[in-house]
């Protein structure tokens, strides 16, 4: 989607031309998965597609939203924000509203569209691109004195207590922080960050099983639990961590064989998937595509073996995708249970391995998998 396009659709709407255009991007994650909500490292890059805002501001406190993407319009007042359970996905939008005056921003009510061609459901975080689009449109609507560490903060607190998913910080960090060519390696204890730059032979490709599962976020808060009660046995072992980053590989393996079996496995995901990351920036950093691949290789092994969050789609994508002679690696990426897998490829090679996985998918499953060829972008206040 176009700038021109939400424009348009704002003037078909409203009647007249917008005040305030923005968009936010979403994201795929290259290595660092379920460690955010447990203090530690993540690695996402922002996708080149995006969610838009055009809207005008209102001189009192009704906000009126028409949703592109659902086909669908919503009416609140600024002085009543209620959760939705008839349209959930409008509970973004609300939430950001309640968040901020929350936050003691003053909001005035707002004419707008939104919408974009991030996939939905498909671990690409299309919500945290509405969420941080939302929250760039009222900061340039209204002037609001936001910078982007916080815009990412507020958004993801939309997403844990309004909307009530008890998500980590990545998602929005990267649409609101990323740079475009460059990886964003993210300490999600303190939020401080580095861009890493990415080499312009290797292709970030990502394949769209087109599974949706229902379970996901059931699923997604069970491991947020089991981390924490992790972090508790492993206290009581006689460690001092306050979440599962304050713990080696090496500590888990010492005390591991005390442990509820199942706890053992989650946290040994977490706690090895850290020191993937580190790993993976610093083999980034000295140009090692290689070590860099076969750790997203290594990621998924873990996700799909300890954490248990990956699924037959999944995995028969990442198979066939480490088949190809053009992969340096490839894993499940997002929250899982479906949506895509994130592949690095020789970009000379990234059609064909596209052909071939896609064909191979089908064959196997007898499923269609979308690939999308993705640049890494500019998060929405990139540099700002
Ligand atoms: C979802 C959440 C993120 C993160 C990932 C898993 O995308 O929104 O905060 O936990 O899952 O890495």
């Amino acid at each position: 989607m176009e700038r021109q396009a939400i424009v348009e659709a704002f003037r078909a709407a409203f009647g007249s031309p917008p005040q305030v255009v923005v968009r936010a991007p979403g994201r795929v994650n290259l290595i660092g998965e379920h460690t955010d909500y447990n203090e530690g490292y993540v690695l996402p890059v922002a996708i080149d597609r995006y969610v838009w805002f055009a809207g005008t501001h209102r001189h009192d406190r009704l906000v009126r939203a028409r949703a592109l993407d659902f086909g669908a319009e919503i009416e609140f007042s600024l002085d009543d924000i209620q959760k939705d359970s008839r349209r959930p996905w409008a509970n973004y939008l609300r939430g950001v509203a309640a968040v901020l005056q929350a936050a003691g921003q003053r909001l005035a009510g707002a004419d707008l569209v939104y919408g974009g061609d991030v996939p939905r459901e498909a671990g690409l975080s299309s919500s945290a691109a509405v969420e941080v689009a939302a929250m760039v449109f009222w900061q340039r609507l209204l002037r609001l004195p936001l910078e982007a560490v916080e815009i990412a903060t507020l958004s993801r607190r939309a997403e844990n207590e309004f909307v009530g998913v008890p998500t980590g910080i990545m998602d929005q960090f990267a649409s609101a922080c990323a740079r475009r060519d460059h990886a964003l390696f993210l300490d999600c204890r303190d939020l401080r960050y580095r861009l890493v730059p990415l080499r312009d032979d290797v292709a970030i490709v990502v394949c769209n099983s087109g599974v949706k599962r229902a379970l996901a976020s059931s699923e997604y808060e069970v491991r947020w639990r089991q981390c924490r009660a992790a972090v508790e046995a492993l206290n009581h072992f006689g460690l001092r961590a306050q979440s599962l980053r304050d713990v080696t590989p090496a500590q888990l393996r010492e005390v591991g064989s005390r442990m509820d079996p199942l706890l053992l496995k989650r946290a040994r995901h977490v706690v090895t998937e850290n020191q993937r990351v580190l790993d993976a920036v610093r083999s980034l950093e000295q140009g090692d595509l290689q070590q860099f691949g076969s750790l997203l290789n290594a990621s998924h092994a873990s996700l799909r073996d300890d954490y248990e969050v990956s699924c037959r789609e999944l995995d028969v994508l990442v198979e066939l995708a480490q088949q190809q002679p053009s992969v340096l690696g490839a894993r499940m990426t997002g929250a899982g249970f479906g949506g895509c897998t994130v592949n690095l490829v020789r970009r000379e090679c990234a059609e064909e391995f596209a052909r071939v996985v896609a064909e191979g998918y089908q064959k196997a499953l007898h499923l269609q998998a979308e690939v999308y060829v993705c640049q890494a972008s500019d998060g929405a206040l990139a540099g700002g």
